[in-house]
């Protein structure tokens, strides 16, 4: 047996990705381990969304650069974001890195193993083969509670701020009988609730072998007939996709559940216009009220980005006002960050660190004040939770509530996987606390 350690950086489509790289290369003998040391394969999933992100990368691989002294056989590759965005300069500047493989390219990587074995150098595989990664993976061989499953990838809104179109390449979506067929697959490894995942999960447009077109409304629907999957989420959405018969889904409730992460990134209409989000502050609200009519108990969350070049004290405050008035169960909050080769980098009026980090304070004080309003409103009642994994204390489960939030309970190990209702009694920071009702 040979040792894999894979480190996951960024979103959940990363997450999925490592979980299908570690299934990919468990046929050649590799087993997961759950730290670098003496691995025989490290492969660091990147995220190059903010600079950050990008930035651990390299200190990353500086530790494992040690650990290769140590240890000659290791293989170190790069996959992700960073490496598709940076791989020439990754090469370059990390001697110790044996291969950098693209988010599209990973089905590679055998291939890009044995190249590596037969000592031909470094390899780099970065191209955007259309979808062709998921014909040629390996079934998952093992599934949580709680499944991720990517049905869309890549982007074509090309937000002035943002990486991704850069990095995933245009959007593409998998067909639903692909999808389908690994939604039943992850149902008999006992998945209960499926996330369906894309960069923009909304403007998903497979095509069936009758060549029909299905939206995301559709899928989620064929999806509800599965049996064994009781909860069905998706994310990421972009307001511009919010169609009516995704909405209109929502309002048959069934098991898409009554949440959704709706980036909105400003309250500005200038800031939005500037970011190129294609929709103004008043289509958002739009969109929220049809939401709410639909299904008046849906949870928003969303996205912020506060200190884009030009924003002003009045559009940080028509941020704030947008917040005041929608109410969010949760949401991110970011300060701005230049990415090189982004239209926003270039431009001259950046928002210096100080107003950034005032702007980004103020509002993570509302938005957790909202959060906090929002858990303690489910206080008192009994809620169906999903029972996912063992909780923090011995006999302890966590599990989740329609709205996503994680709720700890006292509930033996082999009730993992069971939808029950759960009387919530209290809340901590993040997580409610409950006993199962009767
Ligand atoms: N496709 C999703 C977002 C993916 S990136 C959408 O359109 O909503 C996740 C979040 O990171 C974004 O919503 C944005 O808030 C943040 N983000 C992206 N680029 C950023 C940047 N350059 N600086 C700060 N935050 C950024
Ligand atoms: Fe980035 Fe905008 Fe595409 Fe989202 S919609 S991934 S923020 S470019
Ligand atoms: Fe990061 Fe790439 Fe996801 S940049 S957020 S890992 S799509």
């Amino acid at each position: 047996m040979k040792k894999l350690f894979v480190r996951t950086y960024g979103c959940q489509m990363n997450a999925y990705d490592s979980a299908r790289m570690a299934g990919l290369l468990a046929p050649l003998g590799y087993d997961s381990v759950d730290a670098p040391e003496g691995a025989d394969m490290v492969i660091l999933n990147t995220c190059h969304i903010r600079e950050k992100a990008a930035e651990k990368v390299y200190s990353e691989l500086g530790r494992l650069g040690q650990l290769k002294r140590g240890n000659k056989q290791m293989l170190i590759a790069v996959a992700g974001c960073v490496g598709q965005a940076e791989g020439a300069e990754i090469m370059a500047r990390a001697p110790t890195v044996d291969m950098v493989v693209g988010p599209q390219s990973y089905h590679r990587l055998p291939e890009m193993i044995a190249r590596a074995a037969r000592a031909e150098g470094k390899v780099l595989e970065a191209d955007f083969p259309a979808l062709e990664k998921f014909d040629a993976l390996p079934a998952a061989s093992a599934s949580g509670v709680s499944a991720f499953l990517t049905v869309q990838e890549g982007c074509d809104k090309f937000c002035t701020f943002c990486v991704v179109p850069y990095t995933r390449g245009p959007e593409q979506s998998r067909s639903p009988e692909a999808v389908i067929a690994e939604a039943r697959h992850l149902a008999g490894l006992g998945a209960r609730e499926i996330v369906l995942l894309g960069q923009n999960v909304n403007a998903y447009r497979g095509v069936d072998a009758a060549g029909r077109a299905w939206s995301l409304a559709m899928l989620c629907d064929a999806l509800g007939e599965i049996e064994d999957v009781l909860r069905i989420r998706y994310t990421t959405s972009h307001p511009r996709e919010m169609s009516d018969d995704l909405i209109a889904a929502h309002g048959r409730g069934g098991k898409l559940m009554p949440y959704l992460h709706l980036p909105v990134q400003s309250g500005s209409d200038a800031m939005l216009a500037a970011m190129n989000r294609q929709h103004g502050a008043d289509s958002y609200r739009r969109i929220v009220d049809k939401l709410r009519r639909a299904r008046p108990d849906i949870a928003l969350t969303s996205d912020f980005i506060v200190g884009f070049p030009g924003e002003s004290d009045a559009d940080f405050e028509a941020t704030m006002e947008l917040v005041r008035e929608i109410g969010y169960a949760t949401a991110f909050s970011f300060k701005y960050s230049a990415r090189p080769g982004t239209p926003a980098a270039a431009q001259k009026k950046q928002i210096p660190e100080s107003v950034k980090s005032e702007r980004l304070a103020a509002l993570q004080a509302l938005l957790a004040e909202q959060q906090h309003g929002f858990d303690d409103s489910m206080i008192g009642r009994t809620l169906p939770v999903l029972l996912e994994k063992p909780g923090r204390e011995a006999g302890q489960l966590m599990g989740r509530t329609p709205y996503l939030q994680p709720v700890h309970v006292a509930a033996p190990s082999a009730h993992i996987g069971r939808l029950v209702r759960v009387a919530i009694t209290a809340r901590t920071a993040n997580s409610l606390h409950g006993a199962v009702a009767a």
